[in-house]
């Protein structure tokens, strides 16, 4: 961990003013020069977003704030330079439109898309060095900063991936522009999200499509006209925060307003261990006018959440703050009422979001990293439950999932168990749900939203 100098007086923000705050999580990079020749390259290249973008990503979580829409966020843990295929791409927007087809549908709340994708390269780690094949190594980063191939060199960290980071955020982000564009999103041609397999939950899915199709089709003859504004299922991009000289690169200001944007994703995330008040990351976010997801996991304290809130949201804009407690199955019961009663006596009016994913990690015996869809569903049931006895809305979900049938997280109706995970464990990080467990998870969400939570 790098510290810089520490001074806590206010600061006037600017896109650089993090950098006299402590800051934690960022590569020590041995070639200064080479740092900054990098950056300077980021700086000068076209932005991957534009502001009014953003400012509809900001317009679309107020709707949900208010009640009138839901927010489905998801993706890989670890975005890998890769898995930038047509393939995985594809995989990735299509299990985003399934789920959100069914959250819709049964929930009745129109859901809209922010994938973990496009610039989702970066890691915090609890250490700096972990063990593999026996060896010590410096800790995998992500692709941003370093390479997950187990050497020395392979893990230093290395500028340029700053640059190449941003190509394949690039080309990943124009192909899931050319799909929405192409019509691959449009509700008018839902098939192309098939399923297949006939298994319970595909039969269902099935029969939801149809009745898509059948809405879809009388509403396009009561107008006379095929909709488009069923053309538009637009998906944002997010990622975290982490490293800050790239996030500062990305960093332009808008036209006429002359706020601040990071236009390097639609909306950023800043996480667990990086949200320190009087840290880099929370100096920098402060300043930028992107929707901020803030993860909280269980140490957090009423009174934290609501500095944060004062740093982050001063003019108490809905659409500004997206709220993710990752609070875990054991500790959710205990710690989320008191923050949404902090957050409710202070009138910021955020997004309440449920990462069910980063507080139920455990290890098989044989060392790989899983979680059990169960404890996974729990939690999130119960945060579900705990909003409504408080009069509070749960208006979003956060998980990391995959299109693809990988094996990492354990259950759902495939019954995945720790013997099975071998088969496909291909995450770059954390144990991700899998097509079928994704989509399983998004008919149980509609029954919740729909009103039926069982305990
Ligand atoms: C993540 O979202 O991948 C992550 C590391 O989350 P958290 O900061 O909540 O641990
Ligand atoms: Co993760």
């Amino acid at each position: 961990m790098q510290v810089l100098e520490t001074n806590l007086e206010p600061l006037t923000w600017t896109p650089r003013s993090w950098r006299q705050r402590p800051v934690s999580q960022q590569p020590r990079y041995e070639d200064a020069e080479a740092l900054e020749a990098n950056l300077r390259q980021l700086s000068r290249l076209p932005p991957l977003v534009v502001p009014e973008e953003v400012e509809d990503l900001r317009r679309n979580i107020a709707d949900a704030v208010a009640g009138k829409r839901f927010m489905l966020q998801g993706g890989d843990c670890a975005e890998q330079f890769a898995d930038c295929t047509p393939q995985a791409i594809t995989d990735k927007l299509r299990i985003l439109l399934q789920m959100s087809v069914v959250i819709t549908h049964g929930g009745r709340r129109s859901v809209f898309q922010v994938g973990r994708i496009a610039g989702q390269y970066a890691k915090p780690r609890s250490k700096d060095t972990e063990e593999v094949n026996g060896r010590e190594l410096p800790s995998y980063r992500g692709d941003l900063i370093n390479a997950a191939e187990a050497t020395e060199a392979a893990r230093r960290p290395d500028p340029r991936r700053m640059v190449e980071a941003y190509f394949h955020a690039s080309a990943t982000l124009n192909h899931l522009r050319s799909l929405v564009v192409g019509g691959f999103a449009d509700l008018h041609h839902p098939e192309r999200w098939e399923l297949p397999g006939s298994t319970r939950r595909v039969e269902a899915y099935r029969r939801i499509l149809d009745r898509v199709r059948e809405s879809i089709d009388f509403i396009d003859a009561i107008a006379g006209t095929k909709g488009t504004y069923l053309r538009t299922g637009e998906c944002f991009t997010s990622h975290e925060a982490l490293l800050l000289p790239y996030e500062e690169s990305l960093t332009r200001e808008g036209s006429g307003g002359g706020f601040q944007y990071n236009l390097g994703a639609h909306m950023l995330w800043v996480g667990e261990r990086t949200r320190a008040l009087n840290g880099a990351h929370i100096e920098y976010l402060r300043g930028i006018r992107n929707p901020i997801g803030v993860k909280l996991g269980p140490s957090v304290s009423g009174e934290e959440v609501r500095d944060l809130l004062a740093a982050l949201d001063p003019q108490k804009e809905a659409g500004r703050l997206v709220l993710i407690p990752r609070l875990g199955v054991e500790r959710v019961r205990e710690a989320l009422p008191g923050l949404i009663q902090a957050v409710q006596a202070t009138g910021h009016p955020v997004l309440w979001s449920c990462d069910p994913m980063h507080g139920n990690g455990l290890v098989t015996a044989r060392g790989l990293k899983t979680r059990d869809f169960d404890q996974i569903l729990s939690e999130l049931r119960q945060s579900m439950q705990i909003h409504r006895a408080l009069g509070s809305d749960l208006g979003a979900v956060h998980f990391e999932l995959t299109g693809q049938d990988v094996t990492e997280c354990m259950g759902g109706s495939q019954q995945l168990s720790e013997l099975d995970l071998h088969q496909a464990y291909e995450t770059g990080c954390d144990p991700r749900l899998n097509q079928t467990q994704s989509l399983e998870m998004a008919f149980l969400i509609a029954d919740m939203l729909g009103g039926a939570i069982q305990s």
